[in-house]
């Protein structure tokens, strides 16, 4: 079928061909930035006196009957064209006539499809940091609940130190909170804007564009056409905060599969986030939680996509940057799904504190406490160390712990020992003594809620 482009050629692509140029099936989720652009390019083009007041009332006029037609459904989107750009444009034309024709002054789809991209992923952007924050109270409820609740902490998964599970809870909300700030930066540089950059050099029409970002809401313009139209650092840049988000969730994910099975049962996921399995009648399968861990390998990919189309294109508009738009979208909808049943998820959990607290009574979790106590009596760490290990393994060797070892048994290894060592190898106390800046004290939970709490706004 002829294009609108039709020009030098006729115009009559191969139907293949047509299919496979089109990005109408997925740039059509930007109709709304596309209208919106066009309203705001109309009215700034009256502005300037390029179009008249009616023409322009005319298009504007046009174009929300488009938006609204395309809101509830009753306009169809034509599959036949090229992108969005090019439906839009065509049904004002079938609707308002010839003024319709007048609409891509001073503009080209190179600036429109930048403009539309930053205007979506813009929204995006919100609507995650939005979705993180709601993430972020109920990580930090679950610490304010439980910032005296004893857990195993692990290293290397063999078990460490005691921590409280609100502890825990509050190492994954700093990573959120840095992903907050990534998302935050990443939006100061989408929210530039290409339009007027033209196909490449500019125009020589006198436009405002200054006006037509400031009508968009839009923090400055791109300063170099060229680079206007062929930046993609920021749908780069939104892939990569997006990947590292999904890192977090992926290792939070991780831990709840692991505390949720049998051999740990710290907690116990509630049945509207457990699935069962077809043969296996006990099964009560963590799949939300595989299924983020799952996930993150596709918005990695997205991000190795992008970057390598961008690699090794001249300038300015090449046709490869048609590709940057699938991948960022999934990589959108794949994180705001994941973050919609994380969130809930976590705060629907049991959090199981009785088992906790047995698995940080066995594994020697006080064995660093116990040196601790024996520098302060004098010894040197590096000795300290060794008793405290000679310690461990005979309580391995006799199936006992340190916390009922008799005092004889102590004093074999060190005569410093006396009955108060007790008390200072207790778990509680252990924890609590941790009073060290972001140490697990629930003195120090405590402050990392209240910063946590300040820093998302509540
Ligand atoms: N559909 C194109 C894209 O997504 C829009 C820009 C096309 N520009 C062009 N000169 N063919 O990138």
């Amino acid at each position: 079928m002829a294009k609108m482009w039709a020009g030098v050629t006729a115009g009559n692509t191969d139907p293949l061909a047509d299919d496979f140029n089109s990005s109408l099936r997925f740039d059509k989720r930007m109709f709304r930035q596309d209208i919106t652009g066009s309203i705001a390019h109309a009215q700034m083009l009256a502005a300037k006196g390029i179009l008249s007041e009616d023409e322009r009332d005319a298009m504007t006029e046009g174009l929300a009957g488009i938006l609204e037609d395309l809101e509830t459904g009753t306009l169809a989107i034509d599959e036949n064209c090229e992108d969005i750009h090019m439906f839009v444009e065509q049904v004002l034309t079938e609707r308002i006539g010839e003024t319709g024709k007048k609409l891509h002054t001073a503009r080209s789809r190179n600036d429109q499809v930048a403009l539309d991209l930053r205007m979506y992923l813009r929204d995006e952007n919100d609507e995650i940091r939005g979705l993180i924050r709601e993430l972020l109270t109920v990580l930090a409820d679950l610490a304010e609940e439980h910032k005296e609740s004893i857990m195993p902490g692990y290293t290397h998964l063999q078990r460490a130190q005691p921590v409280s599970f609100g502890h825990h809870m509050m190492a994954y909300a700093m990573m959120l909170l840095r992903d907050l700030d990534r998302l935050k930066d990443c939006r100061k540089r989408t929210n530039v804007s290409p339009i007027g950059c033209c196909a490449l050099a500019g125009t020589t029409y006198e436009t405002d564009r200054v006006l037509e970002a400031g009508l968009l809401g839009f923090d400055g313009i791109a300063l170099n056409s060229m680079d206007g139209v062929s930046d993609r650092d920021f749908a780069v840049e939104m892939l990569s905060a997006l990947a590292v988000l999904m890192m977090h969730l992926s290792r939070l994910s991780e831990e709840l599969i692991l505390w949720a099975s049998w051999e740990f049962r710290f907690i116990t996921l509630s049945d509207a986030y457990t699935t069962g399995s077809s043969i296996m009648p006990q099964k009560r399968n963590a799949d939300m939680a595989e299924l983020i861990r799952g996930k993150t390998g596709r918005v990695y990919g997205e991000l190795m996509g992008l970057l390598t189309t961008l690699k090794g294109l001249p300038l300015a508009y090449n046709k490869d940057m048609q590709e940057d738009k699938e991948g960022v979208f999934d990589a959108c909808d794949t994180v705001k799904m994941c973050l919609r049943v994380l969130t809930p998820m976590l705060q629907s959990m049991q959090v199981n504190t009785g088992n906790m607290l047995l698995a940080a009574q066995k594994g020697f979790l006080n064995a660093t406490d116990l040196a601790d106590w024996l520098v302060k009596k004098g010894l040197p760490f590096r000795t300290a160390y060794k008793i405290s290990g000679q310690l461990v393994r005979r309580c391995m060797e006799t199936g006992q712990v340190l916390e009922t070892l008799p005092l004889e048994t102590y004093r074999e290894f060190s005569e410093l020992f006396d009955g108060d060592v007790y008390a200072a190898i207790d778990l509680r106390t252990c924890m609590e003594k941790r009073i060290s800046e972001g140490g697990t004290s629930a003195a120090s939970v405590e402050k990392q809620i209240a910063f946590v709490r300040k820093e998302i706004g509540e």
